[in-house]
Parts: structure tokens; C-alpha cells; sequence
């Protein structure tokens, strides 16, 4: 398989995480609102999601994107290091040398280990039933709000949430940028348009996943 396949594998399931990150951030701002609220919208939105086919494949090749997405990455990383003449090919070094496009595979692991350890947190408890048994609210609905105040109410889960942030965003922030180039995206203004957006969305996506913890820590 050619490094350009590879290449554009982990650009395509990149751009899907990307989008998934947009819905999850959107539904998790539901737990900033007053409680009262709060409780009964985020626990509807979890069973819903739980609950409908199409969402049940959708989140099937969301673990498929996940899974293709760091063993590519993880192969060309390893390959690139091993051979010195074609180093940092995938992290297109003469047009963009920052700090986050050398370092993508140790930011990747890093949120390697936030998923790993979000993954056990919730979707293992929410949706395989492994732990502590799930309460269900006054609407009989998983109370999956109750999970997420009681987890955010230690803090060292908030500091391992929020600090986690920092490095998402970065690799957001550049492999965003990338992987539309790695499509075949040269268009010279739209790379310009395509620079700022991709700054805006790791910033909104960092920030905004990063702040909710602390909020719900101090509710
Ligand atoms: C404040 C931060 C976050 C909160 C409160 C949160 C909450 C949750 C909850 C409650 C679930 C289980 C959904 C359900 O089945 O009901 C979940 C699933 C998941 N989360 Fe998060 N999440 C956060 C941040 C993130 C981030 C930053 C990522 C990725 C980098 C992520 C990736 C995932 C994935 C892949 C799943 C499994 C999706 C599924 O099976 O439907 N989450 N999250």
C-alpha cells in the first residue's frame, strides 16, 4: 500500500472525527444549563443515541475511524522516523514546520490515552454495562448526567479532562490543515481560509470540551 493511501486514510477518518467532535461538543454544552434542564435533555439525547439504528451505525464507523485512524498513523509515523530521507513527509515539512506538525504522533498519543480512559469512564459503563450500575431519572432514561457531575466532581478527573485539551487542540489545529492537503487541496487563497478556520476549530473544540469539566465542578 502506497504512503499516499495511507496518507489519505488517515486524513478521510480524521475529517469524520472531526465532525463526530462538532455533535459531541454540541450535545455536551447541554450539561452547562441549570440543572433542572439539563438532566432530562442530555439523558433523552443519550438514550436516543443508544437507541436508533442509524445512529448505531454511524457510531460503528465512528470506533472503525478511530481504530484505521491510529494504526495508520501509528505506521507512517514509525516509517517516516526510520527513514531519515523521507522524515516528516506526512506532516508536510517544507510548507509547515510548527511545533504541532513534528510532534503529531506523541499529541496523538496522548489523546490516545484520554479516549482510552474516557471510553472506560462512560461508553463502557453507559453502553456495555461494565462498573458501577447506571440509575436510571424520573423519566426511566439512563442517568448519564448524574455520571458525567459525579465524575467531574473529583478533581482529578477535571484536571486530566481540561489539561488534556491542550494537546487535542493542537492536533486538531494542524492535522485539520492537513489532511486537506493530503486530499489534494491546493488551492492558494482557500489554503489561507483553510489555515484560519482550522485555528478557530481547535480553539472552539479545546476550549469549549475543556471548560465544561470546570463548570460542572463548580455546580
Ligand atoms: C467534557 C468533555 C466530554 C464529555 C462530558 C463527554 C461525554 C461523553 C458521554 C456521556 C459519552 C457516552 C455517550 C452515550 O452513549 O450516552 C461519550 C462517548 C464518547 N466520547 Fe465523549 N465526552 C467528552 C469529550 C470527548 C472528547 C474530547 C472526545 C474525543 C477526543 C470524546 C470521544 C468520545 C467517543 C469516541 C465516545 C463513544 C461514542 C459512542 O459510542 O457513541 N469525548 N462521551
Amino acid at each position: 500500500m502506497s504512503l499516499f493511501f495511507k496518507k489519505s486514510i488517515i486524513a478521510a477518518t480524521g475529517l469524520f472525527l472531526c465532525i463526530f467532535l462538532i455533535v459531541h461538543l454540541s450535545a455536551n454544552m447541554l450539561l452547562l444549563l441549570p440543572e433542572n434542564l439539563a438532566r432530562g435533555l442530555y439523558n433523552s439525547y443519550s438514550t436516543t443515541l443508544r437507541e436508533s439504528i442509524l445512529i448505531s451505525i454511524i457510531a460503528y464507523l465512528l470506533y472503525i475511524s478511530i481504530i484505521f485512524h491510529v494504526i495508520y498513523a501509528g505506521i507512517v509515523t514509525y516509517k517516516n522516523r526510520q527513514s531519515k530521507g523521507v522524515r516528516n513527509v506526512m506532516n508536510h515539512k517544507n510548507e509547515n514546520s510548527s511545533w504541532a506538525s513534528q510532534n503529531m504522533g506523541v499529541l496523538g498519543v496522548l489523546i490516545l490515552i484520554f479516549i482510552v480512559v474516557h471510553l472506560v469512564n462512560f461508553w463502557a459503563r453507559v453502553k456495555l454495562g461494565i462498573g458501577e450500575n447506571v440509575k436510571t431519572d424520573v423519566a426511566g432514561n439512563m442517568d448519564v448526567y448524574e455520571v458525567t457531575f459525579t465524575l467531574f466532581h473529583n478533581i482529578y478527573y477535571v484536571i486530566f479532562y481540561s489539561i488534556l485539551m491542550i494537546p487535542l487542540g493542537f492536533h486538531l489545529h494542524h492535522g485539520l490543515k492537513s489532511a486537506f492537503k493530503t486530499l489534494g487541496f491546493y488551492h492558494k487563497k482557500g489554503l489561507k481560509i483553510l489555515a484560519k478556520t482550522s485555528l478557530i476549530y481547535a480553539v472552539v473544540m479545546s476550549v469549549g470540551f475543556g471548560i465544561i469539566p470546570i463548570i460542572v465542578y463548580f455546580k
